[in-house]
């Protein structure tokens, strides 16, 4: 297909259903670049699913089905925009759990069939890719650290679409690193932000953890060990303000290991990127966690790298991300025929997935 550039206003609806929130958003970005959230609604299934300590995909999937209508109903309703308003259509097509995906990308495919709008099937990693620039200016290229509950790398991104992958996990991706060791503490689904109030009252120099690959030359990550350690720990564990040592101790260990990784990318970016303004954005569910943010700003500050990390309704999955990467797409012209397929897996980077598949994420179903 041979891009079309449309470098007008884009008022474009975004679905997201990769996972365990059915979110739909309106976002309107005008000629000039400026972006405008005109609404993000997000239903949450964490109530169907906390019984079972995750995310189950064929209550994910059913969930998806009866409650998209709705959320992309009220997303035009709050925005006040009709379909008629609309210039094109983003849904997430992966990766994901692919019934879920299924759900969201079928109904942009119906939407966009019935209006005679464009569609853009998005990569759900280059929506978080793309978060930041929601609520602050931030320009291409930049290094993006995408840690979430699938996900952890470092990409520099240098413009729509065009991301390089600098290193990611050998094993587990951080999210999930939060989640597992907020089990073994007994903490409720989803653990992320659990063992982040957890470790408020806690002493993070109680328990000494591994610090996995310090000082290891590459920008790989890797979690496996500390959550083995931790889960040692938990065991034996009898009162609350021995929990919540532990909980800051994990938090802490893991926002170091974010941070030295992202100092040793933010040297060679720089060498790479020189005499350009120097950005590095942090994106994905566990950059809400403010022990992180601090550790990864305070890096960015010693490098000379400006910092930005998206507003928290912006950091865990929305629909919004989805709808911005549709209208920066759009855009240049580029959009996706509607025979686009659901992709579980769907790497952003996909060379350098396919020269080095040992670099795979942990979790090997939801999000991989
Ligand atoms: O980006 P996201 O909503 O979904 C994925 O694409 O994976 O990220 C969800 C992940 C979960 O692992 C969750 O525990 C983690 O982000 N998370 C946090 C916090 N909020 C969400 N981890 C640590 N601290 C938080 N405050
Ligand atoms: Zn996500």
């Amino acid at each position: 297909m041979i891009p079309i550039p449309n470098s007008g206003a884009q008022t474009v609806l975004g679905l997201e259903t990769s996972c365990d929130e059915t979110a739909a958003a309106v976002v309107r970005r005008a000629a000039d670049g400026t972006v405008e959230v005109l609404s993000s609604v997000i239903a949450s299934q964490i109530a169907q699913h906390a019984p079972f300590g995750g995310v189950v995909p064929e209550i994910a999937a059913r969930a998806h089905v009866e409650t998209i209508d709705a959320v992309a109903r009220k997303a035009l309703t709050d925005a006040g925009v009709g379909l008629s308003e609309l210039t094109g259509v983003a849904a997430t097509a992966g990766p994901g759990l692919v019934g879920g995906v299924m759900v969201g990308l079928s109904f942009g495919k119906a939407v966009a069939l019935a209006r005679g709008l464009p569609l853009v099937a998005v990569n759900h990693l280059e929506g978080h890719a793309v978060s930041a620039r929601l609520a602050a200016r931030v320009d291409y290229p930049f290094l993006l650290l995408l840690v979430s509950g699938g996900h952890c790398q470092l990409l520099a991104v240098e413009g729509v679409g065009a991301c390089r992958r600098l290193g990611s996990t050998i094993d587990d991706a951080a999210g999930e690193a939060f989640d597992k060791i907020a089990k073994t503490l007994g903490l409720p689904y989803p653990g992320g932000p659990a063992l982040e109030t957890l470790a408020e009252s806690g002493d993070a120099d109680r328990f000494e953890l591994p610090r996995m690959l310090l000082g290891r030359k590459d920008l790989a990550f890797s979690f496996s060990g500390l959550k083995t350690a931790a889960a040692r720990i938990a065991e034996g564990l009898t009162t609350n303000a021995e929990r919540a040592d532990l909980a800051a101790a994990v938090q802490a260990a893991i926002a170091a290991q974010l941070a030295e990784r992202s100092d040793r990318a933010m040297a060679a970016y720089a060498t790479d990127h020189g005499g350009r303004p120097l950005s590095f954005v942090v994106a994905g569910g566990v950059a809400a966690n403010r022990a992180v943010r601090a550790r990864l700003e305070a890096a960015a500050q010693a490098r000379g790298f400006s910092f930005t990390a998206p507003p928290l309704a912006y950091c865990t999955d929305n629909a919004a991300m989805i709808a911005l990467v549709g209208a920066e797409r759009l855009a240049l012209g580029i959009s996706d025929p509607l025979d686009a397929p659901a992709r579980p897996r769907w790497p952003l980077d996909e060379a350098a997935a396919s020269a080095d598949p040992t670099h795979v994420p942990g979790r090997k179903g939801a999000k991989a």
